[in-house]
């Protein structure tokens, strides 16, 4: 059985892919859901209804958990969670942004952690009724210790989701998704437009710096990328995910906090130990923190 904490756009496509493939899932909820139906419809538009279990609470002590809430919300999951967690559980974390693998491991020193960079993408219609708006590949790697059961995990995840791979080096694989995040989600976010928009010149220019400013960093962390080849990747994202909202752009759409710690702030905070300059990702960390302000004092005044 494969225990799911989040029913949110990527728990959701994981647990329907899952079932599809004949395995077993709890998935964990925020609010207790009398006979949960999940409603599904792939990318060639087939539509599924598959009757899953579902709680408040981890079912057992003993099979993986794929952690697929929020980076602002990894910590508190796994703390609500603690009681009920076993020390060689496996926990496996998918989100955008870097910095929560630090936090979980403070928790749960002793237990392997997998964490893992997905390109695959879902848009959440109702609660429990979601449709897959793009295929890509998922990576998983080690995150604190060997897996021994690493290539049957993956496997399992295969059969469900394909594009599914193991790989030694995940920081490399964790930075890209970063550096990814970096130029697209702050500025489809505030300016309120689709990925495809960031083909626009104006956009491009920033991105060329933010790559720039971001490789400097990676590569004080030991991880390397070509300027150009990175630069290409971005645009590929841009051009495969032309018509999605980022999920930076949803956040403030629909006033809510978003990722920024985890995705700009993450690599400020790095840009700092080894005192490199970054003001374009600078810049856009501080107009995203701005409009979160914002929302939170248009929410205090409600
Ligand atoms: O955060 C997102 O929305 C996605 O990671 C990405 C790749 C930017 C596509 O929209």
């Amino acid at each position: 059985m494969w225990q799911i904490i989040g029913a949110g756009a990527i728990g959701c496509l994981w647990a329907a892919n899952l079932k599809r493939s004949g395995q077993n899932v709890h998935l964990i909820t925020r609010k207790a859901i009398a006979n949960p139906v999940l409603h599904y419809q792939d990318l060639q538009q087939n539509k599924y209804r598959f009757n899953i279990s579902s709680g408040q609470q981890l079912l057992n002590n003993k099979d993986p958990i794929l952690v697929c809430v929020k980076a602002t919300q990894v910590k508190q999951a796994i703390l609500n969670q603690l009681p009920y967690i076993g020390e060689n559980q496996m926990i496996i974390l998918m989100h955008n942004g870097m910095g929560c693998a630090e936090q979980v491991q403070a928790l749960l020193p002793y237990n392997p952690i997998i964490c893992t960079a997905t390109a695959n993408a879902s848009l959440v219609n109702a609660p429990l009724n979601i449709q897959q708006t793009g295929l890509g590949m998922t990576y998983l790697g080690a995150y604190n210790r060997p897996i021994a059961i690493a290539n049957s995990l993956t496997s399992r995840l295969n059969n469900a989701l394909d594009n599914t791979y193991w790989v030694e080096n995940i920081e490399q694989k964790l930075w890209l998704k970063l550096i990814i995040n970096i130029c697209i989600n702050p500025l489809t976010a505030i300016y309120q437009i689709n990925n495809g928009k960031l083909q626009a010149p104006q956009y491009q220019q920033q991105i060329i710096k933010m790559c720039e400013e971001a490789i400097k960093v990676a590569q004080a962390e030991g991880i390397k990328f070509e300027q150009q080849t990175l630069f290409k990747l971005i645009n590929d994202v841009i051009n495969a995910t032309a018509e999605n909202f980022s999920s930076m752009n949803r956040d403030i759409f629909y006033q809510r906090n978003t990722e920024n710690e985890y995705i700009n702030g993450y690599l400020l905070e790095k840009a700092r130990d080894y005192n490199i300059n970054t003001p374009t990702i600078a810049a856009l960390y501080q107009q995203i923190k701005e409009r979160e302000n914002t929302i939170a004092d248009n929410e205090k005044q409600r």
